[in-house]
Parts: C-alpha cells; structure tokens; sequence
C-alpha cells in the first residue's frame, strides 16, 4: 500500500540553525499518527515544513505520491488542513461565522464537511452558534478551530498540541473528539508532547528528539518500550 503522505529527509533551518535533520516518516490513509517529543524537540517545525511555512532547504513532502510545495494557501487547498497551536480565530466574527470562513470543498471536490455535520458532531457549537468566536473559551476555541479547518474537507488533519494550555477536564473533551474524528476515518497527524493524550487516539507513533526522527512504530510498541520513553519523553 502506498503511502497517502510522505515526508522524506527534510532538513529545516531556520536562518543559520538547522532545526530538523532528515525527517522521515510516512502516513497511511487512516491512520492517526502521534508526532512525539519534547518540547523544542521540532514537532511544530515538522508541521510547518509539512504545510509549507517553514519549507525544507533539502527533502519533500509528497501526498499521494504528487509533492507538495508553494504558498501554505496552496498546500491546504491540495489537501492538507492545519490547526496552529495558538488555536487561531476571528474574535469578532460569530462562531457560524468562523466555521464559513473556512468551507470549501476538498481537493477532489468532497463536501463531507457541512455546517450540519460540524453542529451534529460539535454540538457545544451548536449551542454557541451565534456568539462572537473571541468570547469563547480556550478549550472552545480550539474545538472551533479543529472544525473550521475541517470545514475546509481536508485529506489529512495536522493538530499542533490541541491539550496544550488547557484544563484536564477540557483536554478529556478534545480527547474525545480527536478520537471520534478518527473513528469516522479521518486521517490525521497529532503533535503532543503528553504520550497519555495520544494513547487512546493515535495507531502509530513517530519520536523526535533534537529534530531528528529516534522512533517509528506502533504506539503500543511504543508504549512497551520503556527505554525509548524514559529517553525522549517525559513520562
Ligand atoms: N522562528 C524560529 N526561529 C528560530 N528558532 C526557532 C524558531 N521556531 C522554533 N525554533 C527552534 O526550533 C526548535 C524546534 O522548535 P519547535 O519545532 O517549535 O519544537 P516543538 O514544537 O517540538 O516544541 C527549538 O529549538 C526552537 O527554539
Ligand atoms: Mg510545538
């Protein structure tokens, strides 16, 4: 089976510094994939060479096998939808609104993602339809973010730390909600820092430390592989 993503042997400077070394790693229709690391380890990076706002100085991205290159507008509009960690809305725009923003077909014109779907799926949404997307709260506003972007039918969801800075309670809910996304079958790239929130959501796992790639397998393999997770993660 050929791979839906490939990111093969990127290297990322910013400036001077080289930042990721020879990121490899493939994702398969399906599949919900956590990219694990400390922090700083280059998880944001990773992301951001993938939709083009850090492009590699050596290597490629390819999705189904056509590479992808130019504008970040440009990576998205072929089918890669990507939620930032600063979680960004229109504070002044309602939460409808936002969601407008963001619909388009997919790259082979699928409209999977309706305002229907996201209020039947988001209900907490729902019920906010009509407030100012900047009144909501954090764990909110990421929600709205992650349905925005679907709004926009992607091939592969890339979510840069969704628990991050939020409260457990809320980081359960978006647990959830990832792994309800990827029981419908969306493809999708998690970044975490936190093994436990993408324990439950993600099949397979890929470990960065110091911008290069020092793991690739299942995340159960990963999860009984105590060395590697003394090593590189947190835990
Ligand atoms: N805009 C930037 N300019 C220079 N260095 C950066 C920039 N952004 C990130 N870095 C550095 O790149 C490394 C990887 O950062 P990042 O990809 O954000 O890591 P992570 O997301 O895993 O926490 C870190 O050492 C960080 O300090
Ligand atoms: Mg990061």
């Amino acid at each position: 089976m050929s791979a839906l993503l490939a990111v093969d042997g990127l290297d990322v400077f910013y400036g001077a510094s080289q930042i990721l070394f020879g990121v490899t790693f493939e994702l398969h229709e399906g599949q919900s994939l956590a990219l694990l690391g400390r922090n700083g380890a280059g998880k944001s990076t990773t992301m951001k060479a993938i939709i083009g706002l850090a492009p590699p100085r050596r290597g490629s991205v390819a999705l189904r096998g056509a590479r992808l290159a130019g504008s970040p507008d440009r990576i998205a509009r072929a089918g890669i939808g990507f939620v930032p960690e600063d979680r960004q809305v229109f504070p002044e725009h309602s939460v409808e609104d936002n969601l407008l923003i963001g619909a388009k077909p997919g790259a082979d014109g699928r409209r999977d993602w309706t305002l229907a779907r996201v209020w039947q799926v988001f209900p907490i949404l729902a019920r906010m339809k009509g407030r100012m997307a900047g009144r909501l709260s954090g764990g909110e506003q990421q929600m709205l973010t992650i349905a925005r972007t679907l709004m926009g039918n992607p091939d592969i969801l890339l979510l840069d730390e969704p628990s991050e800075g939020l409260a457990p309670v809320i980081v359960e809910r978006i647990g959830e909600l990832v792994r309800e996304l990827r029981d419908m079958g969306t493809t999708l790239i998690v970044a975490e820092q936190n093994l436990h929130f993408c324990l439950d959501i993600a099949s397979h796992a890929v470990v960065i430390d110091k911008g290069a790639v020092v793991y690739t397998g299942t995340i159960d393999a990963l999860r009984a592989d105590e060395a590697v997770m003394r090593k590189y993660l947190a835990v």
